[in-house]
């Protein structure tokens, strides 16, 4: 616990309690949800101070509150340090979370109604890319693309076959559970070919992005979203990158009949469009993360995530598991466990039991529900923060391989969760 929580265990111990427990399990297991991360003590102690009770509705210089001075340096370096994280013109960071930066983007560009070209959910896509229980499928018209059966990769083909059938008005790029590079240039030319805007969604990848690891889809893209608290490893929050576009103009004008500029379409989407007032505390705390992040050690860190991911799929593949694609070039893999004749909900409840945390996830093709699903999403950067590297990522495959390989039995059960203890004991969450 790197926060002290005395007031909290003297005022309300049955919070306090929780948090205690939770933090103990987050200690005592094996994390590998692939959109977790473990933030630094700096970063938390920033999410809980006094920043949290400062209204800021507007930007930095153009408030509609008084006493702003000190939120807005906050606000101005956060913005500064993801403009040089992301090599971008125009960041904005007040975004709530992933979704609300999603619909902010969204609108920038669209109106309800427009067509929309997204990945299939149940390929890798997410929620805020057109499902039908979501903002985005209820109010925009979306097609999609998916991977290939063979391949378990995006064929740019398909995506520029379906562009020229339905001629979107948005293509949007980026996945909540798909493992390989984007290629960024082919989807520009797909979008420019059928006239259509491209964003992309970065949630997952942000962080191997900014340590420049994986190409970067600022340079391609008209807008790009992302969240702050997955491979980036910050606070739980999103943001808005405007790349080269940033400056050009977008056909909007504004109440005087100037050109807007794609910087402020976006910024009044966020605020006044679909937000009210920012969080100055966990603002803060994007901009220690975004510092963190720009330094040689974070580098570091996002390169053994890397091999930590490739070094867990390769031995999962060695113990018979089908990994989609066969591997993967970021934090993430996808595993189908139809071959082990598991369903996922079965496999997330069985790792769990043991003190492995993965989800469940629907895999291409899945004849299962959302709610079944025939696979599992696995990711190293919650467990890379901790230090763990290629030797415990081979222990933690065996592990895997031990509990789903054969019938559940109560001593192959007790062997894993003492392991998991044992592994778990060696490392801290974040390591200074
Ligand atoms: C690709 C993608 N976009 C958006 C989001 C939404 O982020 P949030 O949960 O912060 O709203 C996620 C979250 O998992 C995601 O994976």
């Amino acid at each position: 616990m790197s926060v002290k929580l005395q007031h909290l265990q003297h005022y309300d111990p049955e919070i306090y309690e929780t948090i205690i427990q939770e933090t103990k399990r987050q200690t005592e297991t094996l994390e590998l949800i692939a959109s977790e991360n473990f933030v630094s003590p700096a970063v938390l102690e920033a999410c809980g101070q006094e920043m949290t009770n400062k209204y800021a509705e507007g930007y930095p210089g153009k408030r509609y509150y008084g006493g702003c001075e000190y939120v807005d340096a906050a606000e101005e370096m956060a913005k500064s340090r993801a403009r040089e994280l992301f090599g971008a013109e125009h960041v904005n960071v007040q975004p709530h979370a992933g979704s609300q930066a999603n619909i902010a983007a969204f609108f920038s560009v669209l109106s309800p109604g427009d067509r929309v070209l997204g990945m299939n959910l149940s390929h890798g896509g997410h929620l805020t890319h057109g499902s039908p229980v979501n903002f985005s499928g209820r109010i925009f018209d979306f097609s999609f693309y998916g991977v290939g059966k063979e391949t378990g990769c995006i064929d740019l083909n398909e995506v520029e076959d379906v562009a020229t059938r339905t001629r979107p008005k948005l293509i949007v790029t980026g996945a909540s559970a798909y493992s390989r590079e984007i290629d960024y240039v082919g989807f520009r030319t797909v979008a420019d070919k059928v006239g259509a805007y491209l964003i992309s969604d970065i949630a997952h990848p942000a962080g191997l992005i900014a340590a420049g690891l994986i190409p970067s889809p600022v340079p391609h893209c008209h807008i790009v979203t992302a969240t702050t608290h997955k491979t980036l490893r910050g606070p739980r929050g999103g943001i808005i990158i405007v790349g080269k576009d940033a400056e050009n103009d977008l056909g909007l004008k504004t109440l005087k009949g100037r050109s807007k500029l794609w910087s402020e379409v976006v910024d009044s989407n966020v605020f006044p469009g679909f937000q009210g007032g920012p969080l100055m505390h966990i603002i803060a705390a994007k901009a220690v993360a975004f510092k963190e992040a720009l330094s040689p050690r974070f580098k570091e860190y996002s390169k053994q995530v890397i091999v930590n991911a490739k070094c867990l799929a390769e031995n999962l593949l060695e113990f018979g598991f089908e990994v989609v694609s066969g591997g993967t070039d970021t934090h993430v893999m996808l595993v189908d466990l139809r071959n082990k004749g598991l369903t996922g909900k079965e496999a997330e409840a069985r790792l769990e039991s043991a003190g492995i945390t993965v989800n469940k996830n629907m895999v291409p093709f899945d004849t299962q529900s959302p709610f079944v699903t025939s696979g599992i999403r696995i990711g190293s950067p919650a467990l890379t923060t901790r230090g763990m590297k290629e030797p415990d990522m081979r222990c933690i495959a065996e592990l895997i391989h031990r509990l789903l390989s054969s019938a559940p039995s109560e001593s192959i059960l007790n062997s894993v969760r003492a392991d998991v203890a044992q592994l778990c004991a060696g490392f801290p969450l974040f390591v200074l």
